[in-house]
């Protein structure tokens, strides 16, 4: 088990956001989180990354309970994440976006960057060229020095996922990849994110874009903060509960 989440609870003054949540990921495998809008999906992310601290419950990773751990830690453990609002370094070059993300790795800290101790300028160079092969694989070379405040939607959060993957993460949670994306831009992004994980990510996923949930293995859905279904697409098709919280009337048309 590569992610274990146990009674995962959280409130926020009388608002239960998430309530006794239980989730497991494999590694390898790539999983869906879905539920109607404010369900507590992207708070279940806040919690699994340390951005926020659950009111009750465990997050293990590797084994190893990991709550009550700073972002900056879990993500040096290894678990990368993007954003469904995604907060770049608007005035900073897409490049340097996602050399900024390598610096979170403790190999490569910020103080040996500032006191410029030997070495920093061969890793230096070593992160530029690390960055470049990310943005080659994402499709944003041609890109990047452009401002990220000045991109396309789309190309943030391809944006988004490049700085997720300078941390060099082993499980990577994706809020909505695909919100604010074209046609165009969604096929590509789910052959990347395709990519991504056949090179042995791990991945658990939102998304409010079914086409995705095809090429997932299994699929979580939460309602109201509780897990109300869990299994494949094909199955959850089928379970009148999820069709009533999430699907609507769409899905048996399909
Ligand atoms: N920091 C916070 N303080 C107070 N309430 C919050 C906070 N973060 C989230 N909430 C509330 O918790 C609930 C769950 O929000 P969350 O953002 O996790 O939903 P979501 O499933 O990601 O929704 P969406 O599909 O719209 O992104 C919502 O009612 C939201 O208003
Ligand atoms: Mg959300």
């Amino acid at each position: 088990m590569l992610l274990e989440i146990s009674n995962l609870t959280k409130h926020f003054g009388g608002l239960t956001a998430v309530s006794g949540v239980d989730l497991k990921v494999d590694p390898g495998e790539m999983v869906g989180l879905i539920g109607p809008n404010g369900a507590g999906k992207t708070t279940v992310f806040n919690l699994i990354t340390g951005f926020i601290k659950p009111t009750k419950g465990e997050v293990k990773f590797k084994g190893k309970n990991i709550v009550g751990q700073k972002p900056h830690v879990i993500a040096n453990k290894g678990i990368g994440r993007t954003f469904q609002l995604n907060p770049l370094f608007a005035d900073f070059t897409v490049l340097q976006n996602v050399a900024a993300s390598f610096y979170l790795h403790p190999k490569s800290s910020l103080i040996s960057a500032f006191l410029n101790l030997p070495g920093y300028q061969r890793n230096e160079d070593y992160i530029n060229k690390k960055a470049k092969e990310i943005l080659d694989l994402l499709g944003l070379t041609t890109h990047q020095d452009e401002l990220a405040k000045n991109l396309p939607q789309g190309y943030q959060k391809m944006l988004g996922i490049a700085r997720a993957l300078a941390t060099r993460p082993t499980l990577l949670l994706l809020d909505e990849p695909l919100g604010g994306m074209s046609v165009g831009e969604i096929e590509f992004t789910m052959e990347i994110i395709q990519k991504i994980r056949e090179s042995g990510v791990t991945i658990l996923l939102v998304e409010h874009n079914m086409q995705i949930m095809d090429i997932v293995d299994r699929i979580y859905v939460i309602s109201f903060g509780h897990r109300i279904a869990t299994g494949t697409i094909e199955e959850l098709r089928k379970n009148n509960e999820v069709i009533e919280a999430y699907f609507g009337a769409q899905i048996i048309d399909t």
